[in-house]
């Protein structure tokens, strides 16, 4: 018989932990530290003083201890369709504003940013099993489209008088991939809410509809009168939610970006570094990274779903059998055209968008736009970003503009003051910042103030 091993804190379960007071939650969670007085009071320093702006917070989610601050930047003269943006961006991201900001002004210049909403339709599906014949599913279609449209009506209503609703109902069949596997396809118009909750409660409506349908045929035998409903819910997958945004201008605009190349040669070596992300997947995972850099930003701070957004546009790089670039570039007569086509469901009204009060600020900030505008402006900071990215990145490389901005938080991490911190901004104006560098910059600082 071995020694039997002490439990360890980490491998208790807390029990009926959601039903704690916040504070003992804190409290609980704490033990789970080696400091548990410090970790309580650092938690607590970022609780809103405004119980009322914390409650909100805190019934945003579950659990909540605290909060997590990300910085909320902004990108001005952001120029789309002729119209100016002071653009939103909640990134903890260093780089990412300034690069899409610069950006934003080369192309300011240069007739700004052009952009034009595909489609905004979104789709959800009721995924089903069905034993009968496939025969007499289908030749039931039209009835049932009539009869799901009769069990939604109360809820399209309102939506339909704003211009949305069901647009369509397909029957699509799987069963050549999973036996008795169909669903019902159902694309919806959501106006310029992201529609999340509209949808799936017409899908779970829909579904106990689709089978109250079949219970109600006596006239077929028992075995067909049954459907199984698997799931019912919206797809984050939008391709008919589209927006696509450009840049275009003469070659010869592009002289002067690198010191070494003329604006066609830029073009060309621009144009090969995007192309590359279209034949490379492990290169277009970067690249398209580089551009949800800015829409993600901008979708947080609306205070929409960026998992949602990010998600349909990696499916989407993807809709030709291969992962690839979300952007492409065009040189033709003399012009040089970068483009980006992308999938975005989101909303400028409902969910969090009304919730959040910093989101409501900033589509103040972007002067209250439709979803589609929306759509617009955040597929635009992924353009912005997309070029600012590949622009470094094939002339003088992305390290040098990205530790110069990163040099705040390496001087943070290794506790200078404010006096050291106007020395080394001084100090690598003109030199390259590496780690290593500020370290030793900050050790002969220090030794000098010593001696
Ligand atoms: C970093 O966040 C994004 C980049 O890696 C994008 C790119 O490589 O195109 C710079």
């Amino acid at each position: 018989m071995g020694e039997e091993r002490p439990t360890r804190k980490r491998d208790r379960i807390i029990k009926g932990f959601s039903k704690l007071l916040k504070e003992d939650k804190l409290k609980a969670v704490s033990e789970y530290i080696e400091n548990p007085g410090e970790f309580i009071a650092l938690l607590k320093s970022f609780w809103y003083s405004d119980a009322e702006k914390q409650r909100q917070f805190d019934e945003f989610s579950e659990n909540t201890i605290s909060n997590f601050h990300i910085p909320y930047g902004v990108s001005p003269n952001v120029m789309i369709n002729g119209k100016r943006y002071v653009v939103p961006m909640v990134i903890e991201e260093s780089s990412v504003v300034a690069a899409a900001s610069a950006a934003a002004k080369f192309w300011g210049d240069r007739g700004g940013f052009h952009a034009e909403v595909v489609d905004t339709q979104k789709v959800g599906q009721v995924h089903f099993c069905y034993k009968g014949k496939k025969e007499t599913l289908f030749s039931f279609l039209p009835e049932i489209k009539k009869t799901l449209r009769d069990a939604t009506r109360s809820l399209t209503e309102k939506m339909e008088k704003r211009g949305g609703g069901i647009i369509d109902i397909q029957l699509v069949d799987f069963t050549d991939k999973l036996p008795d596997y169909y669903q019902l396809r159902v694309t919806f118009g959501t106006c310029d809410s992201m529609g999340a909750n509209f949808i799936n409660t017409c899908l779970e409506t829909f579904a106990h509809a689709l089978q109250d349908f079949f219970l109600r045929q006596n006239q077929l035998p028992e075995n067909e009168r049954h459907v199984e409903i698997v799931m019912s819910i919206l797809s984050n997958y939008t391709p008919e939610c589209r927006v696509k945004v450009w840049v275009e201008c003469p070659l010869y605009d592009l002289d002067g970006i690198d010191e070494h190349l003329d604006g066609k040669a830029f073009a060309e070596k621009f144009k090969k570094a995007v192309d590359i992300a279209h034949i490379d997947v492990y290169r277009a995972t970067t690249h398209n990274k580089g551009i949800y850099n800015g829409i993600d930003a901008v979708v947080i701070a609306t205070g929409n779903d960026f998992r949602a957004t990010e998600a349909a546009g990696h499916s989407y790089a993807a809709r030709n059998g291969q992962y690839e670039s979300l952007s492409s570039v065009e040189i033709n007569d003399g012009m040089f055209k970068f483009m980006l086509e992308v999938p975005m469901a989101l909303g400028t009204v409902g969910g969090l968008t009304s919730l959040h009060p910093l989101a409501k600020e900033s589509l103040e900030l972007l002067g209250n736009p439709s979803a589609p505008e929306l759509m617009m402006i955040a597929a635009t900071m992924g353009l912005a970003n997309n070029y600012a990215a590949v622009k470094s990145l094939t002339t003088k490389g992305i390290q040098q503009g990205h530790m110069k901005m990163h040099l705040a938080n390496i001087l943070n991490q290794m506790n200078a003051t404010d006096e050291e911190k106007t020395a080394a901004l001084v100090h690598f104006k003109d030199v390259t910042v590496t780690y290593a560098g500020v370290e030793e910059f900050l050790k002969v600082k220090r030794l000098k103030v010593k001696s």
